[in-house]
C-alpha cells in the first residue's frame, strides 16, 4: 500500500492548527450529514496543497477568490502569496462567514496578506484589476456568471481555476470556457475536479 505524507506538513506553525481545525469541522459536518447550506464545504487538504504549489510557481501578485466560506482555502492561497509578496482578496455573501474567515486569517497570522470582503463575488471582482489567479469556489451553477464578471479583470496569461467540476455537474461552465477563443482550458481529474483555464495572450 502506498502511504501519502500529510499535506499540512508544508505549512507553518501558526496556520497549521487553523487549517487542521477547519478541516476537522468540515469532515464532522459531512459525517453528520448536515445540509449543504450548513456546511463550510472546504477544499480537500490535497487541493489546498496543490493550489499552494501552483501559486509558488506562477507567483500572481493578485489573487481573487469567489466563495471563501470561513477561509480554509483563503489560508492556503495566502500562505503561498506571502512567500512572494502577493495578496489575496476573498469574497463571501454570508456576513457571519466573512467575520469567521477574517478571524481565521488573523489567527493564522495572514491578515496582512489576505482579506475576505462581504458581497457577491461578481460585484466585488469588478472592483479589481490585474488579477493573476481567479479561484471559483462559490455555487457551482453560478460559475459561468462569476467567470464572465471576472475574465476582463484577469491578466493575459492569468489562471482561472474552478473547483468541484467532477464532484458536481459543471458541464454548463465547462462548455462556456470551451466555447471561448480567449482561453485555453483543461479538466484536471484531481480530488473533486479542477477546471484549469488560462487566459490567452
Ligand atoms: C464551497 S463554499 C467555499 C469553500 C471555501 N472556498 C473553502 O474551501 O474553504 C461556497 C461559499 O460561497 C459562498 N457564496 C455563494 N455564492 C456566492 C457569491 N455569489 N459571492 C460570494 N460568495 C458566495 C457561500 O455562502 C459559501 O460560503
Amino acid at each position: 500500500m502506498v502511504t501519502r505524507p500529510p499535506e499540512h506538513e508544508i505549512v507553518d506553525e501558526r496556520a497549521r492548527p487553523v487549517l487542521d481545525r477547519l478541516h476537522a469541522q468540515d469532515a464532522a459536518e459531512r459525517a453528520a450529514g448536515l445540509p449543504q447550506e450548513e456546511r463550510i464545504r472546504a477544499l480537500t487538504p490535497a487541493t489546498g496543497a496543490f493550489l499552494y504549489a501552483a501559486l509558488l510557481a506562477l507567483r500572481p501578485p493578485l489573487i481573487f477568490e469567489a466563495g471563501s466560506a470561513v477561509g480554509y482555502s483563503t489560508i492556503w492561497l495566502a500562505l503561498a502569496a506571502r512567500t512572494y509578496g502577493g495578496r489575496v482578496i476573498g469574497s463571501e455573501v454570508r456576513p457571519e462567514r466573512v467575520a469567521a474567515a477574517n478571524a481565521n486569517l488573523t489567527e493564522a497570522g495572514l491578515q496582512e496578506v489576505a482579506t475576505v470582503l462581504r458581497g457577491d463575488a461578481a460585484d466585488l471582482v469588478r472592483q479589481f484589476d490585474g488579477i493573476g489567479f481567479l479561484f471559483l469556489d462559490a455555487e457551482k451553477d453560478d460559475y459561468g456568471r462569476l467567470f464572465l464578471a471576472g475574465i476582463d479583470r484577469v491578466v493575459p496569461g492569468g489562471l482561472i481555476v474552478a473547483d468541484n467540476v467532477i464532484s458536481h455537474d459543471c458541464r454548463e461552465y465547462q462548455a462556456l470556457v470551451r466555447s471561448r477563443p480567449d482561453v485555453y482550458t483543461v479538466t484536471l481529474a484531481f480530488e473533486r475536479g479542477l477546471e484549469w483555464t488560462i487566459k490567452r495572450w
